[in-house]
């Protein structure tokens, strides 16, 4: 199997390069990334040199650019690649449009095109807008994006439905829950949250801070999105989640009691414009159809990605002071 994964630099993308080489020593990886302030390639230096992994600078917006790699031969395509911050949407929702609605279009018309046999297109829950207190989001939610982030995300879902519906591609949708884990752009809740509390900065938490996330170990995304992409059957949206939810307050106090924190460090900010509530997965169909189970529970993932940032304070510090920037502009040329 060649695998193309995108966005394989950024927090999920080279969470699951790694789970995929690992799960699959026979498949040969293709990583394409523009590399973005998002993309760091330091999330990737054990895999640097291994005749499995392939990376290739390279947007998705750019067809002549992928082309010689499709003409190869590419068997799937895992999109990851994307704008991914709500907050940064807001500012400069325009970013968005381009690479999120755009650059799926792009992708899925080089997929049809060198006939690629599967698609999955990694989304999010967010798609689907937001919950009062009760309920769950279900594949048949409709759609109702709150966000410039979350309505390209629905956009580029439509997109990859339509390539399905009218061209037969084999594509799939995952619809997946906040992540959390090794290697998440410190502009997330939680990895900001780690920094600001290993600094004692005031970690701004917006609006009242009861806002409902439902939070996910990444390896058990990465599980998910390799068996959608060994066994989702053709055309079908998958939602992703392990049913742990909490509130920005519970998050943050955690991390505060964990680093041995006072609560004085948090601070109500603003809240973020078109907030939406609470988000919460109903993930029944990929746990009766594809066997999904998540592996980790939140008490310990938490805890676990709490003592990563802790042990890799050369990787939020290379973040920081820009010097990951420059490791991966020295990779752009030699394909890293
Ligand atoms: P991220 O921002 O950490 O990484 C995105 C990656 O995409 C970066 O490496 C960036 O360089 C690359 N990229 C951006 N524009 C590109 C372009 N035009 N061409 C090629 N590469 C480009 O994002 P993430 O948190 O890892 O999310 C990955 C995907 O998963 C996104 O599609 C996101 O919508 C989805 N998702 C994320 C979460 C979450 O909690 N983080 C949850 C559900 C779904
Ligand atoms: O649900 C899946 C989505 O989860 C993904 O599709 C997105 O790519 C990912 O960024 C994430 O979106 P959120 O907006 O939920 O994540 P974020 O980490 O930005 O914020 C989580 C919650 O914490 C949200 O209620 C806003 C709040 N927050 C966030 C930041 C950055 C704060 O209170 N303070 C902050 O500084």
């Amino acid at each position: 199997m060649r695998l193309m994964v995108t966005g394989g630099a950024g927090f999920i993308g080279s969470n699951l390069i790694h789970y995929m080489m690992k799960k699959h020593p026979e498949y040969e990886l293709v990583n394409v990334d523009v590399l973005t302030y998002a993309g760091n390639l330091h999330n990737l230096k054990s895999v640097e040199g291994d005749d499995r992994y392939t990376f290739l600078h390279g947007d998705i917006r750019d067809r002549a650019k992928l082309e010689p790699i499709c003409r190869e031969g590419v068997d799937a395509i895992v999109h990851l690649a994307a704008e991914s911050h709500v907050d940064r949407s807001i500012e400069e929702p325009d970013i968005f449009v381009q690479t999120n609605v755009v650059g799926t279009q792009i992708l899925l018309d080089l997929a049809r095109q060198y006939n690629v046999s599967r698609f999955v297109h990694v989304s999010t829950d967010e798609v689907y807008g937001t919950l009062g207190s009760t309920g769950l989001f279900t594949e048949n939610t409709p759609l109702a994006p709150n966000s410039p982030y979350s309505a390209s995300k629905a956009g580029s879902d439509l997109m990859v439905r339509a390539y399905g519906e009218t061209f037969g591609m084999h594509v799939n949708i995952t619809r997946c829950s906040n992540n959390y884990g090794p290697y998440q752009f410190p502009e997330k809740l939680i990895p900001l949250m780690i920094q600001h509390a290993m600094q004692d900065l005031p970690l701004p938490v917006y609006g009242d801070g009861l806002n409902v996330r439902d939070w996910l170990y990444v390896e058990d995304h990465c599980c998910a999105i390799d068996l959608v992409l060994h066994g989702g059957a053709k055309g079908e949206v998958y939602n992703v989640g392990g049913r742990n939810e909490r509130n920005n307050l519970q998050v943050v106090r955690t991390i505060l009691d964990e680093l041995g924190k006072p609560d004085s460090l948090i601070q109500f900010v603003e809240d973020r414009l078109g907030h939406d509530r609470r988000y919460a997965i109903d993930a029944d169909k990929l746990r009766s159809t594809l066997g999904w189970e998540p592996k980790h529970d939140y008490e310990s993932g938490i805890r676990e990605t709490i003592r990563w940032y802790l042990s890799n304070p050369e990787w939020l510090a290379s973040i920081k002071s820009g010097e990951y920037r420059r490791y991966n502009q020295s990779h752009e040329q030699d394909g890293g």
